[in-house]
């Protein structure tokens, strides 16, 4: 969370997931240099390091990759995600290694300018097997390159979460251009059909786990919201007159945590806390966590994700610091919660509606 920008200090779980993280890249180094030197003695060292550093880079792209997914399915993967960025730095300075080395070895010997060999070394000749795959290695480094540089939270406070959302949201078009450089590249020198199927799995598997959470998420908003038939000018008739929407029973809310709806093609958390319901939008302001996956913590809505906190009634993160979310009018009536699907603009307060208070209210 940031007042301009905050720096988050490190902790306990930071250490752990980095050491997690620099010790299963080193082992995979360490492996992959003992295999290649006992399978293939004649391969030189740069040309070891290099395989190492760009199969692991595209390894770990695939890792990061698949982390979003995986929480939007389960939510025991999500301290996988609390630190992603330095998984992503660390992928961007092992495609760099790779990149330093390639450029050394088969581009820095000639009278061509090495940046410019990249592009003009293997010319297109029209064969699959000829085809210049360093450009797609290339402009995948620059993508890789560009997000590393603004992964920290002082670009995310000040580029705003849209704009560092959408350079962020490159790393696919990253990852295509590495599925060519590497098809058109290592693979065509490949003659056993193992490599073109592992990566085939990778892929796979990439898109296999964002198409399944993708129709989770899209069967979850869909979710008919059960209609309750009003009488003739009873009070629910006049909320739907006024535009509320019947959302969810009080009782399907556990206490501290929060139902989602989808209303008007919008996710709403709609949380229960202390005998009140308040509805706010299910996105944070941070990096587009799902608000209703969190819980109250300190009379604050927290999100799953990173942390940021927002006070429920007025989706406003508590001062000093300044994030806002669009909050919802809410009513209950007869044990079900009534939502107006047009939200207020982020930062408005919204007064609770009022339920029995849970006999023990845990955080
Ligand atoms: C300027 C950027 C890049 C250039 C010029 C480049 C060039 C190359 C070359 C020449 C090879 C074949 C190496 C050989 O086996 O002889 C290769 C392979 C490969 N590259 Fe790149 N690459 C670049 C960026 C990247 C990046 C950013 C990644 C991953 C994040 C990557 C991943 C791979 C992989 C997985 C292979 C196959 C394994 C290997 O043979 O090393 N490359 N690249
Ligand atoms: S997405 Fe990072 S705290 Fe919500």
């Amino acid at each position: 969370m940031s007042v301009a920008y905050v720096s988050v200090q490190w902790n306990r779980q930071k250490r752990l997931y980095d050491s997690v993280l620099v010790g299963g890249v080193a082992v995979y180094l360490a492996l992959f240099g003992a295999l290649t030197k006992w399978r293939f003695p004649f391969v030189t060292d740069e040309i070891m390091l290099m395989r190492a550093f760009g199969t692991a880079a595209f390894l770990l792209l695939h890792v990061i990759l698949c982390i979003g997914p995986l929480c939007r399915l389960n939510s025991r993967f999500l301290p996988l995600l609390y630190n992603r960025r330095h998984a992503g730095v660390t992928m961007f300075v092992l495609g760099l290694l790779h990149a330093v080395l390639v450029v050394a070895t088969y581009h820095a010997g000639g009278n061509v300018n090495p940046f410019l060999s990249i592009f003009v070394s293997s010319p297109v000749n029209g064969s699959v097997s000829g085809m210049p795959f360093q450009p797609f290695g290339f402009f995948a480094l620059v993508i890789l390159f560009l997000m590393a540089a603004t992964s920290h939270d002082f670009w995310l406070a000040n580029l705003s979460a849209p704009v560092w959302k959408s350079l962020h949201m490159l790393v696919y078009f990253a990852y295509a251009l590495l599925v060519l450089h590497v098809t058109f590249g290592a693979l065509q020198g490949e003659t056993s059909p193992v490599y073109a199927g592992i990566m085939a799995l990778g892929l796979a598997l990439v898109l296999g786990l964002h198409l399944v959470a993708g129709y989770r998420e899209r069967a979850k908003d869909h979710e008919p919201v059960p209609a309750t038939v009003p009488r003739q000018d009873s009070p629910q008739e006049i909320l739907a007159g006024e535009g509320f929407v019947d959302a969810c029973a009080v009782a399907d809310i556990p206490e501290n945590r929060a139902r989602i709806v989808c209303l008007s093609g919008e996710r709403v958390a709609i949380f229960k806390y202390e005998g009140k319901i308040s509805a706010v939008s299910n996105v944070c302001q941070h990096q587009n966590g799902p608000l209703g996956e969190g819980k109250i913590v300190f009379g604050c809505i927290t999100c799953p994700w990173h942390g940021y906190q927002y006070q429920p009634e007025t989706g406003a993160s508590p001062p000093p610091f300044v994030e806002k979310v669009p909050t919802f009018n809410v009513r209950v009536l007869a044990g079900r919660v009534w939502v107006d699907s047009r939200p207020n603009p982020p930062g408005t307060r919204a007064e609770p509606g009022l339920c029995a208070p849970a006999p023990e209210a845990k955080t």
